[in-house]
């Protein structure tokens, strides 16, 4: 049987820029410090998870990267697409006649109410949200060493990373179906039990909180009856806009530990299928592996 991931999977490549080509087998990820709390997500065919759940997928930061995949993954699934970011352009996905695109900022509570309000006037509810939203490179940052801290960089990388996640989640809690997804795009390095290196202070810190922020939405949502699952995911190390100044010789000497975004949007989207209720609040990397906060 034809499987979504299969079908996905010969969607010609060249259609898409080239700096969202990479590599596609990826090894393991390396061993971690300390073994995560959770058990493993055992991953599943994403296609059984568009069958069993409606509404539509949400994805901020989609202008780019990992974002932009996912969105073109459910997209090419059928699934209606709401792309956002603050300076996405319409003529990105102008292919995908199921994906809309907005202009919103995560920081900014007014611009995250009007994508909700436009979600309600197409009578849409939400089946995942995805958040990809990041601040990681800037004349401030990442930081080598704690005299490299810049007080705006630092507020701006919390503001984007770790508050922009709760706010979208808070404002679309409503709109969210019951065994909805909600998934929080972290790093391993925000991992404080795996941190054996230090540095990046603003962005390890803030994801860190996001780690948490995760877990809090968790408890909360689920206490009150509204099910859900939260995740908070490590993509592995993926060739993007992001992470192009450090990998971009990586990617030109076929290093093949690096990620396709490709790659990554499928990998997250086989994690959804795959995570149940003792996951949710958890902290994951690609392969399903429970993560140590
Ligand atoms: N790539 C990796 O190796 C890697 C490794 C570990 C973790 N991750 C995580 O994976 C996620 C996706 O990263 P990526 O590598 O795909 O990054 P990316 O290609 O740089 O994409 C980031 C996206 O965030 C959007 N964005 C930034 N600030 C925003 C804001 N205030 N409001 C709304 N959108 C905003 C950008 O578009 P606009 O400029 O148009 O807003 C862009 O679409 C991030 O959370 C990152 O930390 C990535």
């Amino acid at each position: 049987m034809k499987t979504l991931s299969s079908i996905l999977r010969r969607t010609p490549l060249l259609m898409l820029p080239a700096t969202a080509r990479g590599l596609s087998t990826p090894p393991p990820p390396p061993p971690l410090a300390q073994p995560g709390l959770y058990p493993p997500i055992i991953k599943a065919d994403p296609s059984s998870w568009l069958t069993s759940i409606s509404g539509a997928v949400v994805v901020v930061g989609a202008a780019s990267g990992i974002g932009e995949q996912i969105a073109r993954f459910y997209g090419a699934g059928g699934r209606k697409v709401y792309a956002v970011s603050r300076s996405i352009e319409e003529k990105i996905f102008e292919d995908s006649s199921n994906i809309v695109t907005a202009r919103v900022d995560v920081t900014d509570d007014d611009s995250v109410a009007a994508l909700i309000s436009q979600i309600k006037e197409d009578g849409e509810k939400v089946s995942a949200l995805f958040n990809c939203a990041v601040l990681l490179n800037g004349e401030k940052g990442p930081e080598r060493n704690i005299k490299g801290i810049d007080k705006a960089f630092f507020l701006d990388s919390f503001a984007i990373n770790a508050y922009g996640p709760i706010n979208t989640t808070r404002q679309l809690l409503p709109l969210l179906t019951k065994g909805g997804t909600v998934v929080n795009l972290s790093a391993r390095v925000g991992s404080i039990a795996d941190d054996e290196m230090g540095g990046w202070w603003s962005y390890r810190s803030s994801k860190t909180a996001l780690n948490h922020l995760t877990k809090l939405s968790h408890i909360e949502t689920n206490r009150r009856g509204h099910k859900a699952t939260f995740l908070s995911v490590h993509p592995g190390t993926t060739y993007t806009p992001m992470s192009s100044p450090f990998t971009q010789r990586r990617y030109e000497a076929g290093d093949e530990s690096l990620h396709s975004a490709e790659f990554t949007a499928e990998a997250i989207a086989e994690l959804v299928a795959g995570a149940g209720e003792g996951h949710s609040g958890g902290f994951f990397d690609w392969s399903g592996q429970s993560l140590p906060f």
